[in-house]
């Protein structure tokens, strides 16, 4: 059987993979050799920008499969009864770039899409159910604090300790990070949270904020500190490796999805801000109801088409779901798409990873770069037009996303509403009481101590002291009796 031949990118046969079109053996190469300035060409395009953040990632492709029925609380058809979608899960770490070591201690991201008949439903979350900050101005502060000084471009203890330490906000979320979450064994073995607030929409047009939990039937295991460290010299995609291996096996990893429902006219009332990423709600309060399953089961076929140019934005909405008064929540829903335009390109949404795959899309936007779809509206370029249903779809504002909530006031800039119990360090610190064991604490003071021989700065040092003492007495205590 004789081997397909290569062939130039408009599909003639290449002239040669070795060797350059020269005059005679040793003469110059010529510049109508147009096989070769193709290739090179299109060698030094292959870079697109990196994610900033998030830049780190693997993924895979998956079902969704509801089991219960929710449909009291959502009409969005990918929560109703029976239903089945098409996924895709994309997990991350936040700071390091690309080629950076899966195992260090980092936030993990957990984005996941759903196909549905309606349009893209993204949930782009963590496997932490809370964040660092609450308002979106202090986002690009917070990344910068965790990668690289300006004039070294060095990771730096200082800066990530000055940042937190100044941010009291930060501190539920850094107990996350400095606990077993921090160094999960695998994607697999990892929650995912939407961690913000989102709205649902019944039927009958009633409104429920909820919260999304991802539970891994895997179980939830962490990585030792030394084992990380040494898989970070000798396997530095260690995750990535064990998501593709464990699909190719046939050994399907898979979540159950719960949300937290809080009724509409509660949120006003609750005793933490529903709407602070800070803070997570109580389970006592608002108990999880199961949705269904999600299993992932088919990996990439192409690493760079489908999960690097993965855009997933917080604001890919469906009837029936929608965001909420978050702060942070908000500004993303701006952020994702103006990044995505800058790294993929304008057209990014007509990639076959990004386009619907379940439901149509009808619109009067058209051109830009790299146009691919044949838009069926296109022979008519604009709305409102009088050729009728047949001349081009018209919006039909009942089928819309209908998430809202009131809203009235000045334009000011101010912290959200408080509530009766919001304080920085309150859920931080039961955490660290009530939710880790012995073990996990142990594990938890080593690391501080870890983290806390990197400070040089000894102003930073002794605010990290004090940070942990508000978190609670006795740790701080603990803390400073280690140096
Ligand atoms: C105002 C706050 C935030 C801003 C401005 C922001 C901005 C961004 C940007 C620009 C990207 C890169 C998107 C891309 O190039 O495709 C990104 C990625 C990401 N962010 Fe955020 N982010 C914010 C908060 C959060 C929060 C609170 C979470 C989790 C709860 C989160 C989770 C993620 C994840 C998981 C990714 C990777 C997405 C993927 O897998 O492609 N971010 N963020």
């Amino acid at each position: 059987m004789t081997k397909p031949n290569t062939t130039t990118q408009t599909g003639t046969p290449a002239p040669s993979d070795a060797h350059s079109l020269t005059v005679g053996a040793d003469g110059p190469t010529v510049l109508h050799d147009r096989y070769l300035v193709e290739k090179l060409a299109s060698f030094n395009r292959e870079r697109v920008p990196e994610r900033n953040p998030h830049a780190k990632g693997g993924g895979a492709f998956g079902e969704f499969v509801v089991t219960e029925d929710v449909s009291a609380y959502t009409r969005a058809a990918v929560f109703q009864p029976g239903a089945t979608s098409e996924t895709l899960l994309r997990f991350s770490s936040v700071a390091g770039e690309q080629g950076s070591p899966d195992t260090w201690r980092d936030v993990r991201g957990f984005s996941l899409r759903f196909y549905t008949s309606e349009g893209n439903l993204d949930i782009v979350g963590n496997n932490t159910p809370t964040f660092f900050i609450r308002d979106a101005m202090k986002f690009p502060d917070f990344i910068h604090s965790q990668k690289r000084l300006g004039d070294s471009g060095l990771r730096d203890a200082d800066m990530q300790w000055d940042f937190w330490t100044l941010s009291p906000e930060s501190a539920h979320q850094v107990t996350y990070l400095m606990g077993d979450r921090g160094l999960p064994r695998s994607w697999r073995h990892m929650n995912g949270y939407g961690s913000h607030t989102y709205q649902w929409v019944n039927a009958q047009g009633e409104r429920f904020w909820v919260q999304y939990h991802f539970m891994s039937n895997q179980g939830v295991e962490a990585m030792g500190a030394a084992e990380a460290e040494q898989l970070a010299g000798s396997d530095a995609d260690h995750y990535r490796r064990d998501l593709f291996d464990a699909i190719t096996r046939g050994e399907h990893p898979s979540w159950d999805v719960y949300v937290q429902v809080m009724p509409y006219d509660e949120a006003k009332e609750y005793r933490f801000n529903p709407f602070d990423l800070t803070k997570t709600w109580s389970k006592k309060d608002y108990p999880r109801i199961k949705v269904g399953t999600f299993t992932l089961n088919r990996n990439p076929q192409n690493f760079f088409a489908e999960i690097e140019q993965a855009a997933f934005s917080p604001g890919n909405q469906v009837p029936g779901t929608g965001i909420s008064p978050d702060k942070m929540l908000m500004a993303r829903v701006f952020a994702y798409p103006d990044a995505q335009r800058h790294r993929v390109g304008t057209n990014y949404n007509q990639l076959p990873v990004n386009q619907p795959h379940a439901a149509e899309v009808r619109n009067y936007m058209h051109e830009g770069h790299m146009q691919y779809r044949f838009n069926p509206a296109e022979h008519r370029v604009y709305t409102p037009n009088s050729y009728g249903p047949e001349g081009g779809p018209e919006a039909d504002p009942l089928a819309g996303v209908e998430a809202s909530w009131e809203s009235d006031g000045e334009l000011i800039r101010s912290a959200a509403t408080l509530h009766l119990d919001d304080d920085d360090f309150g859920q931080a610190g039961t955490l660290y009481r009530m939710v880790f064991d012995d073990e996990q604490r142990a594990r938890f003071l080593d690391t501080l101590t870890g983290q806390g021989q990197g400070i040089t700065i000894d102003a930073i040092r002794e605010r990290f002291f004090q940070y942990w003492t508000n978190v609670d007495a006795s740790l701080g205590d603990a803390l400073r009796a280690r140096f």
